[in-house]
């Protein structure tokens, strides 16, 4: 299980500060969320951003792209150190041949589905994703309450993986993850919890992420 703290929860005025602290927190990776204020209703940074905030880095980035037209900024993720891509499935309607772009390009490839979205909408390419991104709230703004109706899609993409051979993505859930939620999810079949506020509203950022994880496996923090 891993814990990917969402920097759209940090200070802006300091981000380089704040990747810098995050990646020593315990922390797996780091989710960005890159939004462009047309496919959802807010806009946050790019990859001139996130190349500013690479070299504060010591764990992996994911940037979870909350844009139409996700391929025109594929190749400036490239140059910013990108690890992995996370796109929509409702951002292109050829997701197959955009997938095969993002892991020919080098990247990790995943897709995220928001809450109006059935399971089976990602069947045909479950085969192409490293991860499967499970949106717990509507994607666009932190802070948001989480959807207890989501829990059902994960044990239905859980159920997908299993059921089919070969299968090996990992399930990500995005959206009001926090030591009161990390439980369910995590028993409904996620593998990586991406949290905001619960981390970086909640400092020390060492003791915000191992509350998670240690609420995410069912223990109370020592
Ligand atoms: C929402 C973003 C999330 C957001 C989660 O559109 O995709 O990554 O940062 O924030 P919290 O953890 O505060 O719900
Ligand atoms: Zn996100």
């Amino acid at each position: 299980m891993l814990i990917a703290p969402s920097l759209l929860a940090g200070d802006f005025a300091r981000l380089g500060e704040e990747v810098k602290q995050i990646s020593h927190s315990g922390a797996d990776l780091i989710h960005l969320d890159v939004m462009d204020g047309d496919f959802v209703p807010n806009l946050t940074f790019g990859p001139g951003v996130i190349e500013a905030i690479r070299p504060y880095a010591s764990i992996p980035l994911e940037a979870h792209l909350m844009v139409w037209h996700p391929d025109t900024y594929l190749e400036e993720l490239k140059q910013a150190g990108v690890d992995r891509v996370i796109v929509h499935q409702e951002s292109d309607v050829h997701l197959n041949r955009l997938l095969h772009q993002i892991r020919q390009m080098g990247f990790s490839p995943g897709v995220a589905l928001n809450p109006s979205s059935p399971a089976n909408l990602l069947e045909d390419v479950l085969d192409l994703v490293d991860l499967v991104l499970v949106m717990t709230v509507n994607p666009g703004f932190g802070g948001q309450a989480f959807l207890s109706s989501m829990r059902e899609k994960i044990a239905k993409v859980a159920k997908m993986r299993e059921n089919r051979s070969g299968l090996s993505f990992r399930i990500e859930v995005d959206g009001g993850i926090s030591p009161a939620t990390a439980e369910e999810v995590v028993d409904a079949g996620a593998d990586i919890l991406v949290a905001g506020t619960a981390v970086f509203r909640n400092p020390p950022y060492t003791d915000a992420v191992h509350r998670l994880r240690m609420a995410a496996l069912g223990k109370k923090p020592s």
